[in-house]
C-alpha cells in the first residue's frame, strides 16, 4: 500500500470528498498531516465524511465547503472564497464525477450533466485557482480520468451532446477530456515555467456509488448501472485511490505523469505510470478544448 509522504504545512482541496475515492483520498492526505478542504455538494454528507476521517485521525485538520461542480456560480463562489482568503493552496484533486445518467440532463447553466460536472466545473475551478496554486510553492493538480478515456472521442463540435446523447459515450468523452486537460495544463506550466505540476490518474475498477448515482439521476428510486459487472476484477477504495494519491504526493511523480493500476487490464493493483492513449495526446487538442472551455465559462487558464 502506498504511504503518503508527510504533508504537514500543505493544504489540499479534494472534490467529491463525500464518498468513494474522494473520501479515501481526503482521509489519506489528512492522515499524512495535510489540511484538507472537503469540497462537496452536500454539506451534510461532507460533515459525515469529515466525522469518518476524524474517527481514524482525531487530529485531522478538515474543512467542509459546499461546491456544486454542475453550477458555475457555485464553482466561482468556492474559488473566490479561497482566493480572497489568500492562504496557500498546494494540492487540488479534481476527483468528483458522475457517470451515465440514462437521459440527457442539463445543468442550471444549460450544459450536459456529465460534461459539466466532470470537465467544465473542474476546468473552471482549476483555472480560477491557478494564480493561488502557482504562488503557493510546489503545487499540484491531479485529474481523475478513467480507462473509459481509452475509448472516448472528443466531439469539439458538440461537446454537450445536443445532437445525439449516448450515456456511455458522453461519459467516455468527459473522462478523455479530463486527461487531455491534465496534459494540457502540464504542457502550459512547463512552457511558462509556472511553479505548478499537473498529473492524471485513473483508479481501475472500484465498486462505488458511481454505478448507481448516475443511473439514478431523474429517477425516484435508485438504479444500478449495467456497467457494474461483478465478475470483473475489482479493488477496494484504498487501492483505487492510490493512483491519484501518487500523482498528488509522490516525489517521483513528474509534471504530465499519468498513473493507474498495474494489474490485469489496468483494473486492479498497485499504482504505476501508465501511457496516455494517443487520442489524448493529439497535437493541439488540449489547446482547442481549453479554448472551448474558456468560451463556455468565461474563465481563461492563465498559466
Ligand atoms: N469507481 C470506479 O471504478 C471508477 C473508474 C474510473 C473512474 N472513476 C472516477 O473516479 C471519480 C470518483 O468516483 P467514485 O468511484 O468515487 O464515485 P462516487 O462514490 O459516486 O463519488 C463521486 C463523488 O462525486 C461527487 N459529485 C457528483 N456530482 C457532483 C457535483 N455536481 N458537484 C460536486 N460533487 C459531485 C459525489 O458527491 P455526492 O456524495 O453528493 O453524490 C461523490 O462525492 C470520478 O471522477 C469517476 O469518474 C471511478
Amino acid at each position: 500500500m502506498y504511504d503518503v509522504p508527510p504533508q504537514g504545512g500543505r493544504r489540499a482541496v479534494v472534490t467529491g470528498a463525500s464518498g468513494g475515492l474522494g473520501l479515501e483520498v481526503a482521509r489519506r492526505l489528512a492522515g499524512a498531516g495535510a489540511e484538507v478542504v472537503l469540497a462537496v455538494r452536500s454539506p451534510e454528507r461532507g460533515e459525515r465524511a469529515a466525522a469518518a476521517i476524524r474517527e481514524d485521525h482525531p487530529g485531522a485538520r478538515l474543512e467542509v465547503r459546499t461546491l456544486d461542480l454542475a453550477d458555475l456560480a457555485s464553482v466561482a463562489r468556492v474559488a473566490e472564497g479561497l482566493l480572497d482568503e489568500g492562504r496557500p493552496l498546494h494540492l487540488l484533486a479534481n476527483n468528483a464525477g458522475v457517470m451515465r445518467p440514462r437521459r440527457r440532463t442539463e445543468t442550471v447553466d444549460g450544459l450536459e450533466l456529465q460534461f459539466a460536472t466532470n470537465v467544465v466545473g473542474h476546468y473552471a475551478l482549476s483555472a480560477r485557482l491557478a494564480p493561488l496554486l502557482t504562488r503557493s510553492g510546489g503545487a499540484r493538480v491531479a485529474w481523475m480520468s478513467s480507462s473509459a478515456a481509452h475509448v472516448g472521442r472528443l466531439d469539439l463540435g458538440d461537446l454537450q451532446a445536443t445532437r445525439r446523447y449516448r450515456p456511455f459515450r458522453a461519459y467516455a468523452q468527459s473522462k478523455l477530456a479530463d486527461l487531455v486537460l491534465a496534459l494540457f495544463m502540464a504542457e502550459r506550466a512547463a512552457a511558462s515555467g509556472a511553479n505548478l505540476a499537473s498529473m492524471a490518474a485513473h483508479p481501475g475498477y472500484v465498486r462505488t456509488n458511481l454505478f448507481s448515482a448516475g443511473a439514478s439521476v431523474g429517477r425516484s428510486r435508485p438504479r444500478r448501472s449495467l456497467l457494474e459487472a461483478r465478475w470483473l476484477p475489482h479493488q477496494e477504495v484504498d487501492w483505487g485511490a492510490e493512483p491519484l494519491l501518487v500523482a498528488l504526493t509522490s516525489p517521483e511523480a513528474a509534471n504530465g505523469a499519468y498513473y493507474g493500476p498495474a494489474g490485469p487490464w489496468g483494473l486492479v493493483g498497485p499504482a504505476t505510470l501508465v501511457r496516455a492513449p494517443r487520442r489524448a495526446t493529439r497535437e493541439g487538442l488540449g489547446a482547442r478544448l481549453a479554448e472551448a472551455l474558456a468560451e463556455l465559462t468565461g474563465v481563461e487558464l492563465a498559466l
